[in-house]
């Protein structure tokens, strides 16, 4: 563990453009590093919240250091841009999100933010963009700059935060970095960006890179760990038919070194708002290219990804048969991921949404998710527990792996259940256990007894 990061020899005053996920944790976390930071955001609800102390969204830990960054004066917030004209670092953090209808990424708000950010730019000026781009637009947004403003300069620096792990990830990154053009206006916007992120990269690399790499680096990342992610979802299919196990294959499989255990856990697949867009928008950009068929292995990743959410819908047909009309199902988890309320492309939500619209009686809970989830998908039944969600149901589905439903007591539990049937689609409960306490419990790619 590494000890609380000493503040910047000089406290810098920064801009945030776009307070979103990423661009509410940065700005929170550059604050708490002794910066003066102005958060720069549009979507009046969010900068309501933001203004008090309240993250747009749940991420452990934040609210305490929006509170606490907020009450110390280094950080505000402002949907006025004229604001960041008091700054001399810049971040873009706006979203990228997948374009409606099409595998691009949707520039739109990028656009937007650079247009707000060039009318208050000034000689000096560094501007980052962390948003994540495809390749070959820093370099774009770099001459446009330059011609609003000979002496500013563009730098690309990606982020690779977690949701559910954001400021620690923030604070203490595995690496940073930075991507600029080459040149001696570049190694001054370098220094400046250097001396800023000093109190983290005290522990961990600070990597310097051309535009183009630093670009690449964080959609290769994204794109290698949904790799991964499929990969044992793939084995976890070839288990099924082999009579093996997928979770004790990943045990022996990340011993080594080479491959480590981590994502590699078989299930549901990967969903929310970065894995399964970031994908599509590096094969759409890798097309434009002219490129395509070195990333064509990642439509099969997609297509392994998307079938495990048919495969957990195949498997309660079979299980209950096909007339689902009126069966009541209790479906565990709604967020994409645990500690987080992000349903964006939701592998649980999907689920649940599909057995809907078979007819089935579904009934969603989630510790945080349920309120976005219900914008969503409002045709959903919504409860506050598990135990409600589990009354009179004919089967329950782990869909979203929270501690509060792998803590759930199999004896007690079976009270609430017309049948005791549990789907574990995360592989995370202790199937003897459930199946001592009379439960019919089935996963995936382990092959044990039902
Ligand atoms: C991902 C990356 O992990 C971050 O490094 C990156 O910064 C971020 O996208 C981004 O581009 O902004 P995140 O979307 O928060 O972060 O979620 P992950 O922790 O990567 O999980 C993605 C999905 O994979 C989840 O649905 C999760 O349930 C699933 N998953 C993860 C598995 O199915 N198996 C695993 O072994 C691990």
């Amino acid at each position: 563990m590494t000890g609380p990061a000493a503040p910047p020899a000089e406290q810098a005053v920064v801009s945030v453009i776009g307070c979103g996920y990423l661009g509410a944790v940065h700005a929170a976390a550059l604050a708490k590093l002794g910066n003066l930071v102005i958060g720069v955001e549009t979507d009046p609800e969010r900068l309501m919240g933001l203004a008090n102390g309240k993250a747009p969204f749940f991420e452990p830990g934040l609210d305490e250091m929006l509170a606490e960054t907020l009450a110390s004066g280094r950080l505000s917030f402002t949907a006025d841009i004229a604001a960041a004209a008091d700054a001399t670092i810049h971040f873009i953090c706006v979203g990228t999100p997948q374009t409606a209808g099409h595998p691009a990424a949707d520039l739109t708000y990028l656009e937007a933010a650079f247009e707000r950010l060039l009318t208050v730019i000034k000689p000096g000026d560094v501007v980052a963009g962390k948003s994540t781009v495809p390749v070959g637009t820093a370099p774009e947004l770099a001459e446009r700059l330059t011609a609003a403003c000979p002496e500013a300069t563009l730098l690309w620096n990606p982020e690779f935060l977690r949701e559910g792990h954001a400021i620690d990830d923030t604070m203490r990154p595995d690496r940073v970095v930075v991507g600029s053009a080459p040149g001696a206006a570049a190694d001054r916007a370098l220094a400046v960006l250097r001396e800023l992120y000093a109190p983290i990269t005290a522990d961990c690399p600070l990597i310097e890179v051309d535009f183009a790499t630093a670009e690449l680096v964080k959609v290769a990342a994204n794109a290698f760990l949904a790799t991964k992610i499929s990969f044992i979802n793939a084995m976890a299919d070839l288990c099924e038919v082999a009579g093996a196990d997928v979770v004790k294959l990943a045990d022996a499989l990340g011993h080594d070194d080479r491959i480590g255990r981590k994502f590699l856990n078989a299930g549901l697949g990967f969903g929310g708002g970065c894995l399964p867009k970031d994908i599509r928008a590096f094969m759409h950009r890798a097309m434009e290219l002219g490129a395509d068929q070195p990333l064509l292995f990642l439509r099969e990743v997609d297509a392994i990804n998307l079938r495990r959410r048919d495969k957990v819908v195949r498997m309660v047909r079979e299980w209950l048969g096909d007339a689902l009309v009126g069966r009541r199902i209790a479906v565990l988890g709604a967020a994409f991921k645990p500690d987080s309320d992000d349903i964006r492309d939701s592998p649980a939500l999907a689920v649940a949404e599909s057995l809907h619209l078979l007819g089935a009686d579904v009934r969603v809970t989630d510790p945080r998710a349920i309120e976005s989830a219900r914008k969503q998908s409002p045709a959903l039944s919504y409860v506050a527990s598990p135990q409600e969600a589990a009354e009179d149901a004919e089967a329950v589905l782990l869909l979203t792996e929270w501690a509060e439903f792998r803590e759930l007591e199999p004896s007690r539990f079976g009270e609430f259940v017309a049948s005791r049937r549990i789907l574990d689609a995360r592989n995370c409960l202790d199937g003897a256990a459930w199946r001592k306490a009379g439960w019919e419990y089935r996963c995936l790619g382990r092959a044990v007894e039902g």
